[in-house]
């Protein structure tokens, strides 16, 4: 059964540079892996008097059971004033609700992103690794794709066409199917998955007291840094 990978671009642009790099991954992903794009257009800001069931605004609920049928969710993030765009973050936002059972709870994710700057978004790819991490999502253990220079990457027709970069998305997306079939068998070492109902309980109760649930314990040192800025 193929993977089913929903690619998130976080910006509304015609011509985004993100959009288009998950058009890009639409394009080499290996057979089995299968990439639909989900454009945020259609999502209002978040209104927690709105997050109701049989309330909730029609394009969130899409959004919510759109996660929910992804085996793998791949966001690709430009990078606004250092950090992850509105647009993104408020859809993350309504997604990471109820908190306790929200579409992103152990759900594995990856980010990429794409800028005409030099970085290649690692600054927002940083926060947004964060932001995942308090949703309880199950980030790939990688430093992230940060396309750089994207205005001659994509060329004048807006397709990807730096050949290594593809190359490296197609290997990229082969990693992130790795680490999906991964936490679908418990094996990511994260210590939801630990199957150690003290650990659960930790996490639920992390959940409730508002705190992120992978802090580091005594039972689970912190772990290496990851998807910090590398070009
Ligand atoms: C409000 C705003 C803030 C921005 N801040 C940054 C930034 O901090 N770093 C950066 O590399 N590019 C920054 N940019 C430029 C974006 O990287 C560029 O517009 C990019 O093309 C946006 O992604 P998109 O092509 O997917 O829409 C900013 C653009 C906007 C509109």
């Amino acid at each position: 059964m193929s993977l089913r990978v929903l690619g998130i671009p976080g910006s509304l642009r015609g011509g985004s540079y993100n959009r288009r790099l998950l058009e890009a991954a639409r394009e080499v992903a290996p057979d089995g892996i299968v990439v639909e794009i989900f454009d945020l257009g259609g999502i209002p800001l978040y209104d927690a008097d709105l997050d109701t069931d049989g309330v909730r605004p029609e394009a969130v609920e899409r959004l919510k059971a759109s996660i929910g049928a992804a085996d793998a969710v791949l966001f690709a993030t430009p990078e606004y004033n250092h950090s992850v765009p509105g647009v993104l973050k408020n859809a993350i936002d309504w997604a990471s609700r109820p908190a306790g059972r929200s579409p992103l709870r152990g759900k594995p994710v990856a980010m990429m992103g794409a800028s005409p700057g030099t970085i290649g978004t690692a600054r927002a790819q940083m926060h947004l690794e964060s932001v995942l991490l308090a949703t309880l999502a199950r980030p790939l253990p990688h430093p992230g794709v940060l396309v750089g220079g994207a205005e001659q990457k994509f060329g004048e027709t807006g397709r990807l066409v730096h050949e290594s970069t593809r190359l490296f998305l197609r290997s990229f997306l082969e990693e992130l199917s790795a680490w999906t079939r991964k936490v679908a068998a418990g094996r990511d070492a994260t210590p939801e998955s630990s199957g150690d109902p003290r650990t659960q309980a930790r996490d639920r109760q992390a959940v409730f007291d508002g705190r992120m649930a992978h802090e580091p314990t005594a039972d689970h040192p912190a772990e290496e840094p990851v998807g910090a800025g590398r070009d």
